[in-house]
């Protein structure tokens, strides 16, 4: 065989095993191994997944607000909306890496985002600026009540990790909620 007909066979044989190697590595499982029993994971990056589009959207929806303020207390508002707004992005992430460190496969759009979350959109042209606080309150209540929830689930199987993490997200929202209420309290 000639020097350049085995060069041509050595790379035929390269490319072979690469793509070999890409195909595996595709068709493997994209879930991380865990000690966490496979009844929890699921459930657990159920109700995480459910959480994170509901976050995503009420971050929305702050920003949304924030945006949109207007009035004699437009800088007050605004800026605490901004804060809150802020707050709830932080939490994204977290929640995101924490289904994929137990082994679950997180959300991956904004379809997705809206086909999972359970708070309600306002893409009203005008909005009374206490009753975009009012909202965000009730909004914000619900987030901490289905985060208890979600914290209950995280305890049945002893993942502590993601149960801490949400006991830190239950007091911010319990905190945006107080400073929303007491903006919107009439005298
Ligand atoms: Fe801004």
């Amino acid at each position: 065989m000639t020097p350049l007909k085995e060069r041509g066979r050595t790379m035929n044989k390269s490319i072979a095993s690469r793509k070999l190697e890409l195909t595996k590595r595709r068709d493997a499982p994209l879930m991380t191994r865990t000690d966490l029993k496979a009844a929890g994971v699921k459930d657990i990056t159920g109700a995480m997944n459910t959480i994170l589009a509901d976050v995503f959207a009420l971050y929305l929806k702050t920003k949304n607000f924030h945006w949109h303020m207007s009035g004699p207390h437009f800088r007050d508002y605004h800026l605490l909306l901004d804060e809150h707004a802020d707050q709830l992005f932080a939490m994204t992430d977290p929640i995101a890496e924490r289904v994929r460190k137990i082994g679950g496969i997180t959300l991956r759009s904004i379809g997705q985002i809206s086909r999972t979350q359970r708070v309600l959109d306002n893409e009203a042209e005008y909005v009374e600026p206490l009753d975009m606080l009012a909202e965000l309150a009730e909004d914000n209540r619900t987030l901490a009540t289905r985060l208890r929830q979600v914290h209950n689930v995280c305890d049945k199987y002893r993942d502590v990790a993601s149960a801490s993490l949400i006991e830190v997200w239950i007091e911010e929202t319990e905190r945006r909620t107080w400073f929303l209420f007491e903006a919107t309290r009439r005298p």
